[in-house]
């Protein structure tokens, strides 16, 4: 099929070269000139595993290509996805500014029917407001589909590639036939593709992440408790996780969730929700306990030192999650920017989301080469991000650098017992200190 995918960023970059990779002729769009460019040369502005292999794979074999010319591929396709971002506005609903303009950009440009896919995570109504834009510009005939993506930045290709399902929101027969042929060769494994309206399309989207946020803070809420009564949140964790009604998933207690989907689909809901009249109390409480739960290791901080002034504090992981550069709302902004705001100095060190880091904090906190370099001479070592290679450290070599052995683990990835053993002061979420 021919597809134009507009948004190239963390999901419509993703999108197009999957959709390339099974066959598909596929035009990304993006207004942002020099990241078509350098998209052009293969080079991928972000870091997502798999994904430049994949872009530069089909960009050889002329599947995948790049421009910042709307109209052309519009005209070019018959499928046009709406990927761009849908930002906080500051009342904390979904800025549609950018779908909006996407959308009636792409009525001008046509030149017979086309799909419009809503990619982007939108509120509910979104897909009726867009059919109306384009109504108001075209006469051409059209489809407006809602079809959520619910891919997890740092596994996005193979989430696309292998959906557990795929939620297409449809009002008329043709468009729905074409967006499950389009999706059929993703979900030969059984997946299933479920047709709806649009409108429950655009809430399923909200309603996942919505849970998982929930899971995370009712989690974050249980090992402060833990914390309180000395008992053990790993423990707790465990034997609920076994029980089939709950699961595993989604159970872990850290330095609160981050990232460019929770933190603003928990306050659109939350908006949307109340612009109908409706107070949701649940995801009210989520987003409140979160907003706490990224400073609890800074609390853990100032009660072991008392004051933090003039202390050195290295910090393994920026990014909001592991194999990401992306730290949007990430948990680390909020700790960082806390310390300097106490009078600590800051050395970070992330695996790959440094030069996002650079253009963050500039030179208000220094920077490692490598993960080792920000312990030199620190006073205590914060794990925000639990990167793999931050999992087996060598503490011989980490104590012979720091100043003082002691550790503050905002993800519970050490062994309280182990680093004991090791001589390390420890401190982590939930596990009595
Ligand atoms: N990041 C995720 O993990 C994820 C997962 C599922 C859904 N989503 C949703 O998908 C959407 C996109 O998210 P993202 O993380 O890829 O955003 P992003 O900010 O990484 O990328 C958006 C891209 O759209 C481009 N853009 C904006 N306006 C444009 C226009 N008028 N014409 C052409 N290009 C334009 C920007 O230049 C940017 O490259 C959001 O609604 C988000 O909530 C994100």
């Amino acid at each position: 099929m021919k597809i134009a995918v507009v948004g190239t960023g963390y999901v419509g970059l993703v999108v197009g070269a999957c959709l390339a990779e099974n066959g598909n002729d596929v035009i990304c769009v993006d207004k942002d000139e020099a990241k078509v460019r350098s998209l052009q040369k293969g080079k991928i502005p972000i870091f997502e595993p798999g994904l430049e292999e994949l872009v530069n794979r089909n960009r050889t074999e002329k599947r995948l290509t790049f421009t910042s010319g709307l109209p052309r591929a519009v005209r070019a396709s018959q499928i046009v996805f709406i990927a761009v971002g849908t930002p906080e506005a500051e009342d904390g609903s979904a800025d549609l500014q950018h779908v909006l303009g996407v959308a009636r950009d792409t009525a001008k440009a046509m030149n017979g029917y086309k799909v419009i896919v809503d990619k982007s995570t939108v509120p509910v109504g979104t897909a009726a407001k867009v059919r109306e834009v384009i109504r108001r510009e075209t006469t051409h005939p059209f489809s407006v589909v809602s079809n959520p993506e619910f891919l997890k930045q740092g596994a996005a290709v193979n989430d696309f590639l292998k959906p557990d399902r795929v939620v297409i929101g449809a009002e008329d027969e043709r468009s729905a036939e074409l967006m499950k042929e389009l999706y059929a060769p993703f979900t030969r494994t059984g997946a299933p593709i479920m047709i709806m309206d649009c409108a429950s399309a655009e809430l399923c989207k909200y309603a996942a992440n919505a849970m998982l946020a929930t899971r995370i803070s009712f989690m974050n809420e249980m090992a402060n408790v833990c914390d309180l009564f000395g008992a053990n949140v790993d423990e707790v964790r465990r034997a609920i996780a076994s029980d089939s009604r709950i699961g595993p998933a989604f159970l872990f207690s850290g330095v609160g969730y981050g990232g460019s989907c929770f933190p603003k689909d928990v306050k659109a809901i939350l908006k949307f929700a109340k612009d109908k009249g409706y107070d949701f109390k649940i995801l009210d409480a989520v987003e409140q306990v979160n907003t706490r739960q990224k400073q609890v290791l800074v609390e853990k901080m100032q009660r072991h030192f008392g004051s933090l002034k003039g202390k050195t504090i290295g910090i393994w992981g920026l990014a909001f999650k592991p194999r990401t550069d992306d730290m949007r709302e990430a948990p680390a902004i909020n700790i960082i920017q806390k310390l300097l705001q106490l009078g600590a100095s800051v050395q970070a060190y992330d695996p790959e989301a440094m030069d996002v880091a650079r253009r963050h904090f500039g030179n208000k906190i220094t920077y490692g080469k490598k993960g080792y370099d920000v312990l030199a001479g620190a006073d205590a070592l914060a794990l925000i991000t639990e990167w793999n290679e931050f999992r087996e450290p060598d503490y011989g070599r980490m104590k012979k650098m720091m100043r003082q052995p002691v550790v503050f683990d905002g993800r519970n990835i050490y062994s309280a017992a182990a680093m004991k053993a090791q001589g390390f002061t420890y401190f982590s979420i939930g596990r009595s200190r």
